[in-house]
């Protein structure tokens, strides 16, 4: 019997190559979006379903959870995909822009996996796959709010699943390193103060660097792929690093003192 996965944010990039890479391989795909009405890349598909889902709006998620379990019975993957980064100085940020960033990157994803855990425990199991970041357990400069989502993302599921376990609820944390999406382009959010040059140069430095890393970044594809391997090894296997340099610059700091790691950032970025 074929299975069943629901994925957010599949408007763009790593969530769009996810629709493909599970809908190419003859599973039934609940593709969510915010707005799903201006969507028609998936029409060719007849194992793809579209539906609205907005992960800041509780009534959005449980509506899009309970059509697509009406409809198919039992979700076997739900991926938590959907989420941006608001990068820049800290000071210059309003309470307004770091709560919006929590709500979509971590309450967001935790209203999707309490009802995706509702719905699968009573079905016998299931994996809930958690789109983290290398920025989960390493940091770059001006990048601090966006950092403190993912770090979130990494210990919220890490904890969880002990105690999911039991139900045969696999959690699974995906390490993209920088990828070609959106996230860099219409869904970047660059805050930085008005009223003060100060940080000037040291934007254009960090500019300079992350460019370069962008030039040798891999597409979204890499990460759909590892995506279905985290939901069919089998294994207990929680973290899944992807997309170079990431897997390196995550072992680095795992070896290295803090010390050293951050000589080595900012020795990168000309610091
Ligand atoms: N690209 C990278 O280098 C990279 C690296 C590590 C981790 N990631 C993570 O990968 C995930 C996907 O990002 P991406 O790189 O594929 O960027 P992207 O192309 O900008 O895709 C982001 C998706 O999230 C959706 N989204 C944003 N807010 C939402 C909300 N409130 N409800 C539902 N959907 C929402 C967007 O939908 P709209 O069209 O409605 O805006 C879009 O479909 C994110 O969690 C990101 O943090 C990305």
């Amino acid at each position: 019997m074929n299975k069943n996965i629901l994925i957010t944010g599949t408007s763009s990039g790593i969530g769009k190559a996810t629709v493909y890479e599970f809908a190419n391989r003859g599973w039934n795909v609940i593709a969510t979006q915010r707005n799903p009405e201006t969507e028609t890349d998936f029409n060719q598909y007849p194992n793809v379903k579209l539906y609205a889902l907005d992960v800041t709006n509780l009534a959005s998620v449980q509506m899009a959870m309970s059509f697509a379990q009406k409809e198919f019975g039992k979700i076997d993957v739900v991926v938590n995909n959907a989420g941006y980064g608001v990068d820049g100085t800290f000071e210059a940020m309003s309470d307004e822009i770091i709560e919006k960033q929590f709500n979509t990157n971590v309450f967001g994803l935790m209203r999707v996996t309490r009802e995706a855990i509702q719905m699968m425990r009573p079905k016998g199991g299931g994996t809930i796959i958690q789109i983290s970041s290398m920025g989960g357990k390493i940091t770059f400069p001006l990048y601090s709010i966006y950092h403190a989502t993912k770090f979130a993302v990494e210990g919220f599921t890490e904890s969880l699943h002990y105690e999911l376990n039991q139900f045969n609820i696999k959690m699974k944390l995906i390490e993209p390193g920088p990828i070609v999406t959106e996230f860099y382009g219409r869904s970047r959010q660059f805050i930085k103060p008005t009223d003060t040059n100060q940080y000037d140069r040291f934007i254009q430095k960090f500019n300079e660097a992350a460019e370069k890393v962008m030039k040798d970044a891999e597409g979204p594809e890499v990460v759909a792929r590892m995506i279905f391997k985290s939901a069919t090894d089998n294994s207990n296997q929680i973290r899944y690093a992807v997309g170079k340099p990431g897997p390196m610059l995550l072992m680095l700091r795992k070896i290295l003192s803090d010390k050293w790691y951050f000589w080595m950032v900012r020795k990168s970025y000309n610091l």
